[in-house]
């Protein structure tokens, strides 16, 4: 049974183990990334697109952003319709900062083919993978490959497996608290080559639902409408699609949808999930392993990268200076983010969504916050700052 040996074992190669891995490798931390699918499986899952400033410079430091600066989409603004009007919020105005879409494939592919060219050690395809003795002062990893059983010792264990991951699984359930609120609704995505229907995204409140324009480049738009949880894409025809997402945007607005052949629809149901702490003795998680947010403040890959940032420096402060103090501090620091990230997530959800028995006075708060949010600098600027990033 091979045995092998690093300083931080990093479970799962989606963004946050990738990015850890990189930042890590910078300051000569030794890490191995283990990961249960191939890499062509882990690029070909399509998420949200937009990045707050913090995470590009984070992107930066880990010196993996030199085609995020080439293809990505600077963004100063967004705009929020509702009725028949559409309204801008200038970002850039009233924070200082923007935005830049860049799709999280191209991240994760970025951060994949640095790892590759450094020479950093991945392993795709692990199966039965389970994290050991974390409690103690020796953790371990198993796992097996091509039949053959495998142990990876190590100091610390990164849990970036996501939410059906094995680190959050492995905790015993009396030293988790998890909270969870399902949203009685999905969002049914399409991915299309057309030009996007507006220079900036547009998050739709409408009577007959939400609806999102966002877009990957100057040709290739991702649209998404509001849709009950009991349906199937399989359902949808593009024609369909069109037409229902045209109806939930202001008359002037549709108008300019250019439409083609979808290349991708997929219905993702919306949830909001907080595990805590975020470190269990030698075992610290990261990203989708400890926390989901509905995608209608594009927060989930942001968030994973702040956990990443803060779990870091604190692996930085103890592998370089010998001091705990930042590995103590790591659960209460993220989640302090983690929390208001989770707010923003929340409430730009129930501002935007139609509810099922949504009552009319329910209705009428809505246009009312969505009216006041509008008409207010300050308002704006609560908005604005949450959606550009909270700083770390
Ligand atoms: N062993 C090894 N790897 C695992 C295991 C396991 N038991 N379980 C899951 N994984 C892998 C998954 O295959 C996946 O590649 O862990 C990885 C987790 O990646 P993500 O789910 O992308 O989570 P994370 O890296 O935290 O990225 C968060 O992804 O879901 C979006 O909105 C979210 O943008 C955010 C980002
Ligand atoms: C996306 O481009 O897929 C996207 C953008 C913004 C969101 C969610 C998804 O809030």
């Amino acid at each position: 049974m091979p045995t092998t040996r690093t300083q931080v074992a990093i479970i799962g190669a989606g963004p946050s183990g990738l990015l850890l891995g990189a930042l890590l490798a910078r300051k000569g931390v030794d890490a191995v990334i283990i990961e249960q699918r191939s890499a062509d499986y882990v690029l070909g899952r399509i998420r949200a697109g937009v990045l707050e400033q913090v995470t590009v410079d984070l992107l930066d430091e880990a010196g993996v952003s030199e085609r995020l600066h080439a293809e990505g989409l600077p963004h100063d603004g967004v705009n929020l319709s509702f009725g028949a009007e559409m309204h801008r919020i200038d970002l850039k105005a009233l924070t200082n900062k923007h935005v830049v879409v860049y799709g999280q494939t191209e991240v994760t592919r970025d951060l994949m083919d640095a790892r590759a060219a450094a020479g950093l050690s991945t392993v795709y395809e692990a199966q039965d993978v389970a994290v050991h003795d974390f409690g103690g002062s020796q953790p371990r990893v198993t796992y097996t490959l091509n039949g053959e059983a495998h142990t990876l010792q190590c100091d610390f264990i990164a849990g970036c497996d996501g939410y059906h991951g094995v680190c959050r699984a492995s905790v015993p359930a009396d030293a988790l608290q998890t909270h969870e609120k399902v949203y009685p609704f999905g969002w049914l995505g399409v991915l299309a080559d057309v030009p996007p229907v507006a220079h900036e995204l547009i998050y739709a409140h409408s009577e007959r639902g939400f609806a999102l324009c966002s877009m990957r480049s100057a040709t290739r738009s991702r649209y998404y409408v509001q849709c009950s949880l009991d349906d199937q894409a399989s359902r949808w025809s593009d024609d369909a699609f069109w037409a229902e997402l045209a109806r939930r945007l202001p008359a002037d607005v549709a108008a300019n949808l250019v439409t083609g052949p979808s290349i991708e629809k997929s219905i993702a149901p919306l949830r909001s999930f907080v595990a805590e702490p975020m470190r269990f003795g030698r075992l610290f998680l990261a990203g989708d392993a400890a926390h989901i947010v509905p995608p209608t403040g594009a927060k989930g890959l942001n968030l994973a990268a702040s956990d990443v940032h803060y779990l870091f420096e604190a692996l930085r402060e103890l592998f370089l200076d010998h001091s705990e103090a930042g590995i103590d501090a790591y659960s209460q620091k993220a989640l302090a983010r983690v929390w208001k990230a989770e707010r923003f997530s929340w409430w730009l959800t129930s501002l935007m969504h139609l509810f099922p028995e949504q009552s009319p006075f329910e209705q009428r708060m809505q246009q009312a916050e969505l009216d006041y949010l509008v008409s207010s600098e300050h308002a704006m600027a609560a908005l604005a700052e949450n959606y550009v990033g909270l700083p770390y």
